[in-house]
């Protein structure tokens, strides 16, 4: 069974959004394990595969030299997710690893992007998902010598770009084609990736790259329009999910939709709520205002209804609260239309452990997860 069709089996695909950026999703000096080394990573995306998650997938971004500065540095560092999930592939079997791309910068060639996602797919049999972005920061555009592109025409020359990289991926023979910034003349690439082509996904949420995704994602990683509050979030979601999907029925096609919450699970909701306080207190105030300037003068709507408080923490949304009450929010999330969570914690390893012994037994008596009965060996790593 092809990786995703063995993903979708489950009724909640269950993810990780590696933390290959220092810092992680939480602008706080709380202290904490979570690191950015792919040492690190490696070894949550190991531990994730060995839980029986489906995907783990990293962001891609570019800062200056502080990042978003502060006492901490907020995302100085930061893994690129492409070449992290060339590592992750080879020391992993089962688990799909998705990695982000901007495919305008530079820019970059598709036949690069068809030459090295093929190979990435050989190295991961058929386990390797691009998110393509087109850049929602004008400062990253200008970091590469770029003027800024407007908003739904970098939508448009994703489409054209991703054609030329379905074309490449399938055509038997040379081919040659024209793009805005881009020309292929006899080109080909080979070996084709395992299932045709990679898993596609998109992160986008305007109408032009709702219109894409529908168009080319298989995932679609959605936000919540109502903000990171969990109740708030479940009210909006089924109208949101529907709205997704419809862009893909337009187009024919169905997409699946996965959203990132931050989990904070403890034994009691008491605990699990103190442990939030104490992440919000650890405010790297520079830091914050730093990423909510950037988000307010970004191209894109997606964070923008967060508060404060919901930002030091991080994700989309939040889910807080004792092992059964978690399990009842994800139930909640399943049944409000959303096929998946890719989820991000404060501290990465001890509370994926603790959510694999605590949670995901209780997912599994949900019916949220499909039965153990698949062989899970895919690969020969
Ligand atoms: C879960 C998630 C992950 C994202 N990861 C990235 C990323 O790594 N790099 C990036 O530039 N944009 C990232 N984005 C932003 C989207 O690509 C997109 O710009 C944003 O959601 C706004 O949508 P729009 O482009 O349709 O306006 C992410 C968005 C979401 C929801």
């Amino acid at each position: 069974m092809n990786p995703l069709a063995e993903a979708t089996r489950n009724k909640l695909m269950l993810g990780l959004f590696l933390p290959i950026q220092s810092g992680g999703w939480s602008p706080s000096s709380t202290p904490r394990g979570t690191d950015w080394s792919f040492d690190y990573n490696a070894a949550l995306t190991k531990r994730c595969e060995a839980l029986g998650f489906d995907l783990v997938f990293g962001q891609a971004q570019w800062l200056g030299a502080q990042g978003y500065g502060g006492k901490t540095n907020y995302r100085s560092q930061s893994l690129d997710a492409f070449i992290v999930a060339a590592g992750l592939c080879a020391i992993t079997r089962r688990i799909i690893i998705i990695s982000t791309l901007h495919i305008l910068y530079g820019p970059l060639h598709p036949l690069h992007v068809a030459k090295f996602g093929a190979t990435l797919d050989h190295m991961a049999k058929g386990r390797w998902g691009l998110n393509v972005v087109t850049g929602f920061a004008p400062d990253e555009f200008t970091m590469f010598g770029m003027d800024p592109i407007e908003h739904d025409q970098r939508y448009r020359m994703a489409a054209e770009f991703t054609d030329a990289l379905d074309a490449l991926w399938h055509a038997k023979s040379d081919i040659t084609r024209e793009g805005i910034g881009w020309k292929l003349k006899d080109a080909y690439a080979g070996p084709k990736p395992a299932n045709g082509r990679p898993i596609m996904v998109s992160a986008a949420s305007s109408p032009a790259g709702l219109d894409y995704a529908g168009k080319y994602a298989d995932l679609v990683f959605i936000t919540s329009p109502a903000g990171a509050e969990i109740d708030a979030a479940l009210g909006a979601l089924p109208e949101h999910n529907a709205k997704v999907k419809g862009f893909a029925a337009k187009h024919r096609r169905k997409v699946k939709t996965i959203i990132n919450p931050l989990i904070i699970c403890r034994e009691t909701e008491k605990e699990a709520r103190q442990v939030y306080d104490r992440i919000v207190a650890g405010e790297d105030t520079t830091a914050v205002d730093k990423l909510f300037g950037r988000f307010q003068s970004a191209n894109a709507d997606s964070w923008k209804g967060h508060a404060r408080g919901q930002r030091v923490a991080g994700g989309n949304i939040q889910i807080i609260g004792s092992p059964q009450q978690v399990a009842e929010q994800c139930l909640k999330l399943q049944q409000a239309g959303c096929d998946g969570i890719q989820m991000c914690f404060f501290d990465f390893a001890p509370e994926l452990e603790f959510f694999g012994q605590r949670v995901l037994p209780l997912l599994k008596q949900a019916g949220l997860r499909a039965p153990e009965d698949q062989p899970p060996q895919r690969a020969s790593a």
